[in-house]
C-alpha cells in the first residue's frame, strides 16, 4: 500500500501551527504531534526553561532528534517549532516523508497573536511588530525554500486554512 505522507506545518511563531494541527485532528481525525509540546513533555519543563538553563543549541538538538524519530510514521500532522527550518538537516528530514506546508502571516497578524504569550524565549524581551518583521525577514528565505506549499493565513478562519491544506495535499497527490 502507498505510504501517506505526513503534513508538516512550518512557519513563524504565532501563525497557528498548533491550532491548525489540533483542528485537523478534531475535524478530520488526523493524528497529530506538536513538537514543542512533545519536547516539553519529555523534558518535563517549558521550552523557555530549556532555553534558559541549557541554551538554544541543546533545544535545537532535541528538535532534530524528535523530527528524525517521527518521520518514520505516516499520515500524521506534525506541527514544528518556528525555528525547526534553521537547520538544513531538519528540512531534509521533513522532505523524506512529508508535505511541507508553510503557514505565512504578516508581522502585524503575528504580533496580535503573540502579544500576550509569555512562553516564547526569542520574543520575550522584544515583543513588537518591528522585531517580528526583522526576524521574519531573516528567516523568510529558509521558510520559502523548505515549503512545498505556502498558505497565507491573514484574515482567514481555521476552517478555511484546514480546507486549503487538505486541498493542496490532494493536488500534490499525497492521498
Ligand atoms: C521558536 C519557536 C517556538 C519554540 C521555540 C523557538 C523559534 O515554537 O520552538 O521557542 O525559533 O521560532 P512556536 O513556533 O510554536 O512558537
Amino acid at each position: 500500500m502507498k505510504r501517506k505522507k505526513n503534513i508538516i506545518l512550518i512557519g513563524f511563531m504565532g501563525v497557528g501551527k498548533t491550532t491548525v494541527s489540533k483542528y485537523l485532528n478534531k475535524q478530520y481525525g488526523l493524528e497529530f504531534i506538536d513538537m514543542d509540546a512533545e519536547i516539553e513533555k519529555r523534558e518535563g519543563r517549558r521550552i523557555s526553561e530549556i532555553f534558559h538553563t541549557e541554551g538554544e543549541e541543546y533545544f535545537r538538538n532535541l528538535e532534530t532528534d524528535l523530527l528524525r524519530e517521527i518521520q518514520s510514521r505516516d499520515d500524521m500532522v506534525i506541527s514544528c517549532g518556528g525555528g525547526t527550518v534553521l537547520r538544513e538537516c531538519n528540512v531534509l528530514e521533513m522532505k523524506k516523508n512529508g508535505l511541507v506546508v508553510l503557514l505565512d502571516a504578516s508581522p502585524e497578524t503575528i504580533y496580535e497573536r503573540v502579544k500576550h504569550s509569555c512562553h516564547r524565549p526569542l520574543l520575550e524581551k522584544h515583543k513588537s511588530v518591528e522585531t517580528i518583521r526583522m526576524l521574519l525577514k531573516q528567516r523568510r528565505n529558509l521558510y520559502e525554500k523548505a515549503a512545498d506549499v505556502i498558505i497565507t493565513i491573514d484574515g482567514k478562519d481555521i476552517k478555511e486554512v484546514g480546507r486549503e491544506i487538505l486541498e493542496k495535499r490532494r493536488e500534490c497527490g499525497d492521498v
